[in-house]
C-alpha cells in the first residue's frame, strides 16, 4: 500500500447533525402520486429528515460545527475561516457563514464565505481549506456542508420531492500538526455547459426578479432531469475516483471505506460496481437521509467515524457530484 503521501491538511474534527422530525415515504405517498416501493426500488430511500418550522440552514450547520470543534478539543474563538457550502442559505445576504460565525460567537475567525457547488460544497470547500493552510499554516477552517433541501423542495413535484432531505456536516482543518488524519488529495471539475440538467430558483433571483405581492410559483423550486443527472453522475464520478487513484499510486483495494455522493443507492452501487469495489466496503446512509446535497458526504463521513468504521490508518475516498455540474475526489488517510 502507498503510504509516502504528503499533506499539510489535518482533520482535526468531524461533527454532523441531522433534524429530529422523520419524514417516511408512506408520509409522501399522502402529498403526491408515489409509492414506498417506487421510491425504495429506484432510490433506495425509506425516509429523510426534514426540519421543524424556523430551524434554518445556520441552525443545522452550528450544531454539527460545535461538535466537530467538540471532537477537535477546540473553541469557537479558535476558528479563524467558515467556509458554508450549501444551495438553501438561510437568505442571499448576509452569507450564511457569517450569520453561523455570530451564532458560534467565533469572534477571531478572519473570513466567513459561502460557497454555491450544488452537491459538491463540502468537498469544494476541503479544496478552499487546503489552499488557506498553504498560505495561512496556523489557519483552523470550520468547513461545513448544511442544507434545508426541503424549502426548495416542491411538494407537488413526485419527480423531486421525495430525494432530498435536511442536515449538516462540519470538519475542522488545520495546517500545524505533525500527524494525525489528513487530507491526501483533491481533484474537482466543473461543467457548466450542463448546468440546466440541475436547476434552483429560476424565479427569484436576478434573472427573473421577484415583484412585490408576486406568487411564488414552481419555477422557484428544484428542476431536474433526473435520468441525464443519473448517467452522468455515475459516468463523472467513477472517472474523476479512477483519475485520483492514479495520480496518487493507489488501486481500489488501497482504499479501506468509500464515501460516494448519497443521492440514490442505484447511484452508488452502478458507480461500486465501476471502481470494482466491494459493496461491504461502501458506506451508505441514503436510505435514512435521503439526498441532503452539500451536507450529504460530511455527515457519512462524520457518522462512519463515530460508529468505529474509520480506523488509524485507513484511507477514505469521498467522491461528490452536483449542480453545476460540479465534481469531486478527495482521499483522505486517517
Ligand atoms: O444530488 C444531485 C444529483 N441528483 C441525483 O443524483 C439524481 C439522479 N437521478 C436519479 O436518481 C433518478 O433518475 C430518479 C430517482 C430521479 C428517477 O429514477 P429513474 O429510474 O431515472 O426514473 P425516470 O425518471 O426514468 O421515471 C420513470 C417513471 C416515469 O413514469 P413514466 O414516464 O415511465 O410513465 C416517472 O414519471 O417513474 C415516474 N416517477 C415516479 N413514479 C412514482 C417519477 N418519480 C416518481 C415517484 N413515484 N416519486
Amino acid at each position: 500500500m502507498a503510504r509516502n503521501l504528503r499533506s499539510n491538511s489535518y482533520i482535526r474534527g468531524l461533527g454532523y447533525y441531522v433534524p429530529e422530525e422523520v419524514l417516511t415515504n408512506s408520509a409522501l405517498e399522502q402529498m403526491v402520486d408515489t409509492s414506498d416501493e417506487w421510491i425504495v426500488t429506484r432510490t433506495g430511500i425509506k425516509e429523510r429528515r426534514i426540519v421543524k418550522k424556523g430551524q434554518s440552514c445556520s441552525d443545522l450547520a452550528y450544531v454539527a460545527s460545535m461538535k466537530a470543534l467538540e471532537q477537535a478539543h477546540l473553541d469557537p474563538l479558535d476558528i479563524t475561516h467558515i467556509i458554508l457550502g450549501t444551495f438553501t442559505p438561510d437568505v442571499c445576504a448576509p452569507a450564511t457563514a457569517c450569520i453561523l460565525q455570530a451564532k458560534l460567537g467565533a469572534t477571531d475567525c478572519q473570513m466567513a464565505i459561502d460557497i454555491a457547488a450544488g452537491c459538491s460544497g463540502f468537498t469544494y470547500g476541503l479544496e478552499l481549506a487546503r489552499g488557506l493552510v498553504k498560505v495561512n499554516p496556523h489557519a483552523n477552517i470550520l468547513v461545513v456542508g448544511s442544507e434545508v433541501c426541503s424549502s426548495r423542495m416542491n411538494f407537488n413535484d413526485r419527480n423531486t420531492c421525495v430525494l432530498f432531505g435536511d442536515g449538516a456536516g462540519a470538519m475542522i482543518v488545520s495546517g500545524e500538526l505533525d500527524n494525525g488524519p489528513k487530507i491526501i488529495d483533491i481533484l474537482v471539475k466543473t461543467n457548466g455547459e450542463l448546468g440546466h440538467l440541475l436547476q434552483v430558483g429560476l424565479e427569484g433571483g436576478s434573472l427573473e426578479p421577484f415583484k412585490v405581492g408576486q406568487r411564488v410559483t414552481e419555477k422557484y423550486f428544484i428542476h431536474m432531469n433526473g435520468r441525464e443527472v443519473f448517467k452522468h453522475a455515475v459516468r463523472g464520478m467513477a472517472d474523476m475516483n479512477w483519475e485520483i487513484l492514479k495520480k496518487n499510486g493507489l488501486l481500489p483495494d488501497d482504499i479501506s471505506l468509500f464515501i460516494p455522493h448519497q443521492a440514490n443507492y442505484r447511484i452508488i452501487e452502478a458507480l461500486a460496481r465501476k471502481l470494482d469495489f466491494p459493496l461491504e466496503r461502501v458506506y451508505v446512509n441514503v436510505h435514512k437521509y435521503g439526498n441532503t446535497s452539500a451536507a450529504s458526504v460530511a455527515i457519512a463521513l462524520s457518522e462512519a467515524y463515530n460508529l468505529g468504521n474509520i480506523k488509524s490508518g485507513d484511507l477514505v475516498l469521498l467522491s461528490t457530484f452536483g449542480a453545476g455540474l460540479t465534481l469531486a475526489s478527495v482521499i483522505l488517510e486517517f
